[in-house]
């Protein structure tokens, strides 16, 4: 196999998005799209990937880290300059690179490995991806001679109005022999209604040098989509969605409401789990099998058992284990570890919370910074008073123990096993174990006081 190289174009300034946010690091499905198109370059055995960022692009670099070597394109001069940017880190090379856009998040690494593959059974010098779309407008468009060949790409903007008729577009992306690719880029002009060097002049200039050049159709246009405007970003999120959910229901997990339904690039489910309307997995999630998620659910970054129901709650960087019982409206935040068979119930809220195995917090409760053992019940409305206003302390709740409602334990404060505290206590010192803690004053019943009042009045 031939070497291979990736030239990840990223430095245009995506004016067309109206944004702050430099355009390819806008995520589809959670993930930047500059992101998502080095995920897939990397499945291709690929030599070594350049991304091309512009100015102030330290933001693409702090995404991607060590995936790509960088060459900065100081002044948007169009897509040619930009993949001449990597002219002292490739030209020399012997094999094929693949030019990519940043922007094109939902391309497949299988079409661009059979891209590949077509170039190479070609011989050509140049082979583009192109698609077919009812509505070509805004991309360049694949022109051919009468014997199908590929003669040149025309932009929209400079394409005649019989050109724009053509429905076959250029994805952006191509195959390139190394050597012929930047022997063709010194020779682009910037002749054309946008004053821009165009990497699809390539194209023409290998073509009338006598060099092969071909077109590699993929059936699926959707996966070319360009994002130049967030109406286009609605687009990619949509087909993104439809994709990752499509993959998700032929895995085993019920979908109750795709069109609802927004999983991230990395999350994993397992079988017969069900997913509710209007649920969001992100990052890093695992979910196991049989679990109810949702409705109206966000999870983040969390490791969730077996058989576990998470409804119309948030949780975030968290273990959670199986048969745990969580919400409805709870909110896990992150550095939470709950075991097995833990039930969190409405209203309550855990931080940096370990909650051992059986434990309850069943009602409109906090508890934060805290150990809980196994088989605690924390009764309705208690709460870790975990801080003074400067810093956080730990509360202990060993196994067993009883917490009355209304309690406030405050730290650092520990309760030993089996322990008791009484309803609507404040704890302020350790509880041993075993011990029932009294922290209220006490009740006085003044007898007759009512009609003693009334009387009074009168
Ligand atoms: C480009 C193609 C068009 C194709 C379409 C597919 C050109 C001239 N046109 O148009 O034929 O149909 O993609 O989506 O190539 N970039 C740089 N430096 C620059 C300019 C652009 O790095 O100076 C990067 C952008 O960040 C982007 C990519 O190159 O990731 C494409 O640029 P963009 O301006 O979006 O080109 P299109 O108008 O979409
Ligand atoms: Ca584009």
């Amino acid at each position: 196999m031939s070497n291979r190289y990736a030239v990840v174009l990223a430095a245009g300034q995506g004016t067309r998005m109206k944004s702050k946010l430099y355009k390819v690091l806008h995520p589809v499905g959670g993930k930047p799209m500059v992101q998502h198109v080095i995920d897939h370059v990397k499945k291709l055995n690929i030599n070594s990937i350049v991304t091309v960022i512009g100015h102030g692009a330290e933001l693409v670099k702090a995404q991607l880290g060590e995936e790509s070597s960088y060459v900065l394109q100081e002044k948007q001069l169009g897509t040619a300059h930009a993949v001449m940017q990597a002219t002292d880190i490739l030209k020399d090379k012997e094999g094929i690179t693949i030019v990519v856009c940043g922007d094109t998040p939902l391309i497949k690494a299988t079409t661009m490995e059979a891209l590949f593959k077509h170039h190479e059974e070609t011989s050509a010098k140049a082979t583009i991806l192109t698609a077919w779309t009812n509505d070509p407008t805004g991309y360049g468009r694949i022109i051919r001679n009468e014997d199908g060949s590929v003669e040149k790409i025309v932009e929209h903007k400079d394409a005649t109005n019989e050109e724009r008729l053509v429905k076959e577009i250029n994805t952006g992306t191509y195959c390139f022999d190394n050597k012929a690719l930047f022997d063709a880029l010194s020779k682009v002009s910037n002749d054309n209604v946008q004053g821009e060097y165009y990497l699809p002049d390539v194209i023409e200039i290998l073509k009338n040098a006598g060099e092969i050049v071909t077109a590699y159709q993929t059936e699926d246009f959707e996966e070319t989509l360009g994002v130049n405007d967030r109406v286009a970003l609605a687009e990619a999120e949509r087909i993104f969605k439809e994709r990752t959910n499509e993959w998700h229901m032929r895995n085993g997990v019920t979908i109750i409401d795709p069109s609802s339904t927004y999983i991230g690039p990395d999350v994993e489910i397992g079988q017969d789990t069900i997913l509710y309307p209007g649920t969001i997995l992100a990052g890093g999630t695992v979910i196991g099998e049989d679990c109810i998620i949702g409705p109206q659910t966000e999870i983040h970054n969390c490791k969730i058992g077996n058989g576990t129901s998470i409804r119309q709650s948030a949780a975030y960087d968290s273990e959670i284990g199986s048969e745990v019982a969580i919400g409805p409206f709870a909110h896990i935040r992150p550095q939470s570890n709950i075991h097995d068979d833990v039930k969190i119930g409405n209203f309550v809220e855990i931080k940096k919370a370990v909650f051992g195995k059986g434990s309850k917090a069943s009602h409109l409760s906090y508890i934060g910074d805290a150990e809980v053992g196994s088989n605690v019940n924390i009764g309705c409305g208690s709460i870790t008073v975990n801080y003074d206003g400067k810093n956080k302390y730990l509360t202990k709740i060993e196994d067993n123990v009883f917490i009355g409602c209304n309690s406030n334990l405050v730290a650092p404060v520990r309760v030993g096993e089996g322990a008791y505290v009484a309803a609507g206590s404040t704890i302020t010192h350790d509880v041993p174990g075993e011990a029932l803690a009294i922290a209220r004053a006490k009740q006085v019943n003044k007898e007759d006081y009512v009609s003693k009042l009334n009387s009074k009045k009168k």
